[in-house]
């Protein structure tokens, strides 16, 4: 059974009442879909829309148990706690987190309502996968409620160092909140050691390795916690042979001549999310449209920048910042019938993104931190004509991974520059040599990896207390 916020589906009613669905936006969603859509499994989450109540459905062979927030409950836990006090706390505090009292309280209100959706359907002795920092308290409440329970917590995001994570005033209990799993997955191995020492400080607990044992009041070893890595991925099969379909591959021809088949097409992809860098990314493009060193009746950038929290101040600041930017680039570089930048606020369907993919000749994921960004690993994916580069942020998860990629700090905007003018001019044998090793790694590890590796560590973990 997996527990997240949300469902692989955007429900909403349509006028006849029936529920009516869309995919749900981000990352998790991504990796997570394709792994249900193949096991014999339940979904517990929120269906995107305040106050819905529904019973549970079912949606390409995985059942979805709906769980409702009310508006009250969108408004203090997602894009309270969850949206402007974890995220940007875990996140390299880029935005400020903001602290209040009555978010933490909705944050355990609603983490308990998911423990006991989840404590009422799953089969005794079952393997429980929690997912994400909006239920970071679920792991301890779920096993106090059933302890014959197998439970496993994955992180999809980063884990902050100690030093930011005890800004935070509520750090004990979600530590304690999480070491109710048996087993705690985090993107990399630095975000697993943040973890160990957070606990460590701030816990009596004692640890040896990556292994925490939680005792009793009498000092008596209860069971032990395992934290470690295991980076997500993609369905990677999938994606390559939905690019390779004729539609996708005739479409990718067509975004090329409808933008006037440009020498040279960048490409964006993004949430637009103040973590993905996307001011920077395009700050450091219209220096290079000013310094001539790209020229802009030549080039486009394609920016997708998805919609995201629009209720969460930072995100329509982002907005605003964002628009300005791509409006002033335009305005200075552009020329009848050509804008050097096509900004996109909308989502797509994957078809249409493996088309861009195929088309871009350069693609910027330069996040200023991520837990994974699973944007890099579908371009990869998406090349199997072993063209295109990829220039990646360091501070992303996939940074760790993906040897091949052009890398560079996003901070550095002269050194994107240099980075983005080097990808857009690269070597075809270089191009070649980079794209194959970039295949060979998200081709080999693909999310069916990830999710058998961590629930083998998952399941080894002894059985306990199944007569409860
Ligand atoms: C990231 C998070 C996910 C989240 C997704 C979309 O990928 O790790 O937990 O679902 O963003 O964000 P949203 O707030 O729309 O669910």
């Amino acid at each position: 059974m997996v527990v997240a916020n949300r469902l692989p589906v955007d429900v909403s009613l349509g006028e006849d009442g029936e529920p009516t669905w869309t995919r749900s936006p981000g990352g998790l969603v991504t990796a997570l879909a394709p792994v249900m859509a193949q096991a014999d499994g339940a979904w517990v989450g929120w269906g995107g829309s305040p106050d819905l109540t529904l019973d549970p459905f079912e949606v390409d062979g995985t059942q979805l148990v709906p769980v409702t927030l009310s508006a009250d409950d969108v408004e203090r836990y997602y894009e309270g706690f969850s949206n402007d006090t974890l995220w940007p706390l875990y996140h390299d505090v880029i935005a400020p987190p903001a602290f209040h009292r009555q978010w933490w309280e909705a944050y355990r209100r609603v983490n308990r309502r998911f423990a006991e959706a989840a404590a009422a359907q799953a089969a005794r002795g079952a393997t429980v996968w929690v997912h994400d920092y909006q239920l970071q308290l679920v792991p301890a409440l779920l096993r106090e409620l059933r302890p014959d329970l197998r439970i496993g917590y994955f992180h999809h995001i980063p884990f902050p160092p100690l030093e930011i994570f005890a800004q935070l005033p509520w750090r004990k209990a979600v530590v304690e909140g999480l070491l109710g799993a048996d087993l705690i997955g985090f993107q990399r191995g630095g975000d697993a050691a943040n973890f160990v020492r957070v606990v460590r400080r701030l816990t009596d607990l004692t640890t040896r390795g990556q292994v925490v044992t939680i005792t009793d009041e009498h000092g008596r070893t209860e069971r032990h916690v395992r934290a470690a890595a295991f980076p997500i991925s993609i369905d990677s099969a999938a994606f390559d042979a939905l690019a390779r379909t004729d539609a996708v591959q005739e479409r990718a021809v067509e975004i090329r001549h409808e933008l006037g088949n440009p020498t040279i097409l960048l490409l964006g992809v993004d949430r637009l999310d103040y973590t993905k860098g996307i001011r920077h990314r395009i700050k450091a493009y219209g220096e290079l449209l000013q310094d001539g060193r790209l020229s802009p009746s030549e080039t486009t950038l394609v920016q997708v920048a998805s919609p995201s929290r629009e209720n969460v101040g930072a995100y329509a600041q982002l907005r605003d910042e964002v628009e300005l930017l791509v409006g002033r680039i335009n305005g200075d570089f552009g020329q009848v019938g050509h804008a050097p930048v096509q900004y996109l606020h909308q989502s797509f369907p994957m078809e249409e993104m493996a088309a861009l993919y195929l088309a871009a000749d350069v693609m910027l994921v330069t996040a200023l931190r991520d837990g994974m960004n699973l944007v890099a690993k579908e371009y990869a994916a998406a090349r199997s004509d072993d063209r295109g580069a990829l220039v990646l942020g360091e501070f992303t998860g996939a940074a760790d991974e993906l040897a091949g990629a052009i890398l560079v700090n996003p901070h550095d905007i002269d050194g994107m520059k240099d980075a983005i003018t080097y990808a857009a001019h690269l070597d075809p044998r270089e191009a070649r040599k980079r794209m194959r090793r970039l295949r060979r790694r998200v081709l080999g590890h693909d999310v069916n990896a990830w999710s058998r590796e961590f629930l083998a560590v998952l399941t080894a973990v002894p059985q306990r207390d199944s007569h409860v």
